[in-house]
């Protein structure tokens, strides 16, 4: 396969809402990135994936977009981010847009257009319908943020679909002027500079033609919508269209947000004779702790259904296109908290679970306070969250007669919530992110866990994540080389090897809060990278694992 900078390259994302606040708005904002560049530098990340800045009334933080070429006021302005752009080029690190054209914000100047009459030139480019002869809605799909996916707009008397909230109505791809307003956007945007694009939903933007109901789960308030516009029809033409028409044409990095993908569909989205994109986020891992209920409905964390996952990505794309590598973004749990233990273990589930993901074959994504071990919070009342999926949700429910405290509880362990309170900087009030009210409140932990403290202690996550990446940066083994599961069945154990040329890795890693004793094959004299500051106890017959202990191992043959 041919070589490309991003196979060996560590991405950062960052959440300019809560990463760092200048002006003491309460509000993250471009400048705030800037002053923080050096940091990431340290760190020594080589991309960063920005959450959308653009012009947005923020029903859902940017993610809905009322003018795809301007920069929100609240994070600053277009010369602000040109700054940003050459300082980051300066210190060697590339950015990463968010593109967000499944749908829009409903501020849009072509929705404005579009919903003032049925003639309009911009009517087509969102998706209208009537309702039926009986009045009921033109299909039976519901938003992911609860709800009907139609509303009714009272100038035409007809509905727009919207897959997320009313302020997002969803974009037309079968409409070809729409298409190429987009890729004209995409194009203005990588002659400005930018490195690739980080691509929301952008598997859903195909829907059936005809909108069919879909079948609705037993206990559903509505139907699946997915099985019409999950990977739809088009998918694929559209992508490779895309492909031709913008991001092809430069060498940048994509990679698209892709629900639902499984590895077959991944296999066809990255296999770079198809030209589609370089790799795709997955939602599989994330998944595993759902139920049939969905998000919300909890389940424990199976290690075992973890190892299979993994395993069957790493095989599945082995030389036929390219994985993405991640535990957290703004729309996940903190995942310390998630599958490791965030308070005895904090600090060695933390360093743990990055070996087991900075080991693996793909491009690595490390979301902002992730390198420094951030927790979940748990705020006591639905009023201190901001999160529109979780207001909506929360509304939906309690209304359906749904117990609150049974609602907050998951919402403490699912809520995006989690991922979006402010990076703690120092132990100054508000965690040193603002000198204003954050937006939302900071995590209270932040006096003992926050960066300040992080660059002080040389043990600190911060730093053994710092080792991670220089380690990807120093061996094309981990970047290259083959994945194999090993101790299969091992219940607490993730252990796999790596394989390139004439050496094998063995990576051990522990989910257990006891000693535990696993057999070895192989010589362990030559350790690479460990999260315990003495080495384990090992023989040439087996090896002892501490609690959440991860160990690595060279050989070579
Ligand atoms: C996925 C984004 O990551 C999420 O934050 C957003 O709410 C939806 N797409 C809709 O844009």
């Amino acid at each position: 396969m041919e070589r490309k900078w991003w196979h060996d390259s560590v991405v950062y994302q960052i959440y300019p809402r809560s990463f760092n606040d200048s002006n003491g708005d309460g509000i993250g904002d471009l400048v705030g990135i800037i002053e923080k560049l050096d940091y990431l530098k340290e760190l020594g990340i080589d991309v960063i994936w920005l959450s959308p800045v653009y012009d947005s009334p923020n029903d859902d933080n940017g993610y809905d977009i009322r003018d795809y070429e301007a920069i929100m006021d609240e994070f600053g302005t277009m010369a602000d981010f040109d700054r940003l752009l050459d300082q980051a080029h300066e210190r060697g690190i590339k950015i990463v847009m968010d593109l967000v054209v499944n749908h829009s914000s409903d501020e849009h100047a072509w929705f404005a257009e579009s919903r003032k009459s049925k003639d309009n030139p911009y009517r087509d480019y969102y998706i209208w319908r009537s309702a039926h002869e009986d009045g009921t809605l033109p299909n039976n799909w519901g938003s992911i943020f609860s709800g009907p996916a139609w509303e009714l707009d009272e100038a035409t008397n007809e509905y727009y679909l919207h897959l997320f909230s009313k302020k997002q109505p969803d974009l037309n791809w079968e409409n070809e002027k729409l298409r190429q307003e987009v890729y004209q956007m995409i194009t203005r945007w990588l002659d400005r500079g930018i490195d690739g694009f980080r691509m929301d939903v952008i598997n859903l933007i195909s829907k059936t033609p005809g909108l069919p109901d879909a079948t609705v789960p037993p206990g559903a308030l509505y139907g699946e919508g997915g099985q019409h516009y999950i990977n739809g029809p088009r998918i694929h033409e559209f992508l490779k269209e895309m492909n031709d028409a913008s991001f092809g044409n430069y060498d940048v990095l994509t990679v698209g947000e892709m629900p639902g993908a499984t590895t077959e569909d991944a296999i066809l989205y990255t296999d770079p004779a198809r030209k589609e994109v370089n790799m795709v986020f997955t939602f599989e891992h994330m998944d595993l702790d759902s139920g049939p209920g969905g998000k919300w409905d909890v389940q424990p964390f199976d290690l075992q259904k973890l190892k299979q996952n993994f395993t069957k990505w790493q095989v599945a794309l082995h030389e036929k296109g390219w994985n993405s590598l991640y535990w957290n973004n703004h729309d996940q749990p903190r995942v310390v908290s998630r599958f490791g233990e965030d308070t005895t273990y904090r600090v060695e589930s933390a360093k743990m679970l990055a070996t087991l993901l900075h080991l693996l074959k793909g491009t690595p994504y490390i979301y902002q306070g992730e390198e420094i071990g951030m927790t979940n919070v748990a705020f006591e009342s639905i009023e201190e969250y901001e999160d529109i999926e979780i207001r909506n949700m929360w509304k939906e429910r309690t209304e359906q007669g749904a117990s609150p405290a049974e609602l907050l509880r998951s919402i403490h362990v699912k809520g995006r919530d989690n991922a979006r309170t402010p990076i703690q900087w120092d132990a100054t009030e508000h965690g040193g992110f603002t000198t204003g009210t954050p937006w939302l409140k900071v995590n209270p932990n932040y006096p003992t866990i926050n960066v300040e403290k992080a660059l002080q202690d040389p043990d600190s996550i911060f730093y053994y994540y710092k080792q991670l990446i220089a380690l990807r940066h120093q061996h094309d083994l981990i970047v290259y080389g083959e994945y194999a599961l090993i101790l299969e069945d091992a219940p607490h154990i993730y252990a796999y090897t790596r394989t390139y040329e004439n050496q094998t890795w063995y990576i051990y890693c522990s989910f257990a809060t006891e000693d535990t004793i696993v057999p070895v094959t192989h010589d362990s004299s030559d350790r690479v990278i460990g999260n315990y500051s003495d080495a384990p106890h090992v023989t040439d017959e087996q090896l002892t694992l501490r609690p959440y202990e991860a160990i690595v191992y060279r050989t070579h043959h």
